[in-house]
């Protein structure tokens, strides 16, 4: 039986105090859901959301992480220091990292290995482009990202491992990948998964949809046999929308 997982990205938004509140928010959206429910807030707010939500079935998540541990990295943070503020999830691969800051399948594979050495969770995001997806080759790129990505991933590392489908055409456009169209995606990246590692395994697999999740399309979305989450980025900056989404099942 797979766990649902809500989590709301939100990228490079909110100071403390902001950060602080919404946070407040959520746990109280929250209260009572059996689904998991996760917010990665920015590196800088961390340590202000921690006390909010510790003690409460809210999780705390980083939006990426260096694949080194130490060292000389200007810039950088390691996933050391995320454990240390209380992080126990990182998303991994997002398009805007892709895209933005020209992370590759290769450096994102190396984040994926140190952040599951060190013992916590992975929110591994794959995505076509617009033109990839008029190509038709939206399953082809998602299974090439997949494999690429957890090269010499253990079976034994893959339950702390959730799959984010984020078409990037759909991220932050208000456009959504029809119910149908996601699912279609989840069930070749569960199938890509199967060839890799098992058929249990694969059924196990955790997979989010990521693209203009709101209120309103949230439960039809969530309905599909092989969607069994959302990662939300600009829904998840607000109460008002990210508690119903939080709470699509009540
Ligand atoms: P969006 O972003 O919900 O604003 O489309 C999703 C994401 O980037 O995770």
């Amino acid at each position: 039986m797979r766990r649902e997982f809500i989590a709301g990205n939100w990228k490079m938004n909110t100071v403390t105090k902001e950060a602080a509140a919404l946070a407040a928010a959520v746990v109280k959206a929250a209260e009572g859901v059996s689904h998991r429910v996760l917010i990665a807030p920015p590196y800088t707010a961390l340590h202000a959301v921690l006390p909010v939500i510790s003690g409460t079935n809210v999780e705390l998540g980083a939006q990426n992480a260096s694949c080194e541990l130490a060292g000389a990295h200007t810039g950088e943070i390691s996933v050391t220091m995320l454990a240390d503020l209380g992080v126990t999830v990182v998303i991994l691969g997002h398009s805007e990292r892709r895209q933005i800051y020209f992370e590759t399948d290769e450096l994102i594979n190396k984040k994926i290995h140190t952040v599951l050495a060190a013992g916590l969770e992975v929110i591994f995001c794959v995505g076509e482009t617009l033109d990839e997806r008029e190509a038709g080759r939206a399953v082809a790129v998602v299974e090439e990202q997949l494999k690429n990505g957890l090269v010499g991933v253990d079976a034994s590392q893959l339950s702390r491992l959730t799959l984010a489908y984020e078409p990037v055409w759909a991220i932050g456009t208000g456009k959504t990948a029809t119910p149908d169209d996601a699912d279609e995606i989840h069930a070749a990246a569960r199938k890509t998964v199967a060839t890799m590692y098992n058929s249990e395994l694969a059924e196990n697999l955790v997979v989010q949809y990521g693209g203009s999740v709101k209120p309103d399309n949230v439960r039809e979305l969530m309905a599909k046999p092989n969607i069994d989450g959302a990662l939300v980025g600009g829904a998840s900056l607000s109460a008002d929308s990210f508690g119903p989404i939080v709470r699509f099942n009540s």
